[in-house]
């Protein structure tokens, strides 16, 4: 095999962060440095604590878990219990992790990672608010251009906001940490609703999984199905859009994707649209592309993918 890809894992448990985690733990295609853990669908101290129910689950407790920053940058902290229930990952039975949480700060670890990384080694995949990740380039500018890239869960634009009629969960909840890294000049995937609004757990994909029959399977499909419950009576589709794994699906197969170079602009001063991402797909001015940004998904392939890779833990 080629040499494995050094990531971080930027995340906030949550139903859907578990199963991009579980996808990335049963890929050997990759080298998970650590996982950090922000404040987003629930606070801290219950998302490093399902970080590592994840971990467990997966019977990976050798993997480093960090907890980094406890509030949004700027704003109050806005979680999300109606969408993922009162610990994040309500749904299936998990118990109480035993692995330990690492004493340093997932921001230190981020800049200590990077720094001591060869240049251009160290992909960062971001499932919530980017909080951590613009800690650590505003405590550390150097960093910024050794990360190979940033490959990020957020933002809408042909499909609107998911939590304002303008805005995405991960992007509004700390809008001025998105807007620093759109500028930081390392190159980003952006995976907006656009795309993942076409990755449904229907029926058939949840069965399909469940009928794999491992533990791992199983509580993939109890957290799948009480997380969808919510989007299903929203949107009146056969499932819900699983929005997270589509970041680690696309470092391992980018061909299930398609998008385009954009200039990518966050919202910070309105109330009424803060957090909105402006996306130049149209090319309408001449800001700089400062992103790849997804808007198509082969949605068949990606659950076989996600289904077929998570048997395997
Ligand atoms: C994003 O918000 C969270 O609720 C999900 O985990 C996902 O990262 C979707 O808007
Ligand atoms: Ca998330």
């Amino acid at each position: 095999m080629t040499e494995r890809r050094a990531i971080i894992i930027d995340t906030d448990p949550g139903q859907d962060d578990a199963l991009a985690i579980l996808l990335a733990l049963a890929s050997p295609e990759f080298d998970v440095l650590g996982i950090t853990a922000v404040a987003g669908n629930v606070p801290l101290p219950l998302t490093q604590t399902n970080v590592r129910k994840v971990c467990e689950l997966a019977g990976r407790t050798d993997v480093r878990v960090f907890a980094g920053a406890s509030r949004p940058l700027v704003r109050d902290l806005v979680t999300a219990e109606y969408v993922h229930g009162k610990t994040g990952l309500d749904g299936p039975e998990l118990s109480e992790p035993v692995m330990e949480l690492q004493a340093q700060h997932g921001v230190d670890f981020i800049v200590e990672t990077v720094r001591e990384r060869a240049s251009g080694e160290v992909t960062l995949c971001t499932l919530g608010p980017l909080t951590n990740i613009a800690l650590a380039l505003n405590r550390a500018p150097d960093i910024a251009p050794k990360i190979r890239e940033i490959v990020m869960m957020g933002g809408g634009f042909f499909e609107g906001g998911n939590t304002t009629p303008a805005a995405e969960f991960n992007i509004y909840v700390d809008p001025h940490a998105a807007a620093a890294l759109f500028h930081s000049g390392v190159p980003i995937v952006m995976i907006p609703l656009d795309c993942t609004h076409k990755a449904l757990t229907t029926r058939a994909r949840i069965d399909a999984m469940r009928a794999k029959g491992t533990k791992v399977t199983d509580a993939a499909a109890a957290l799948i199905d009480f997380f969808e419950r919510f989007d299903e009576d929203k949107y009146g589709t056969d499932g819900g859009p699983l929005h997270d794994p589509c970041v680690i699906a696309w470092l391992l197969r980018p061909d299930l994707f398609s998008g385009r170079d954009c200039n990518v602009e966050i919202e910070i001063g309105s109330e009424l649209t803060m957090g909105m991402t402006v996306v130049d797909w149209w090319g309408v001015t001449d800001r700089p592309k400062n992103a790849h940004v997804i808007r198509d998904i082969d949605s068949d392939g990606f659950f076989a993918l996600l289904t077929d890779r998570i048997a395997r833990l």
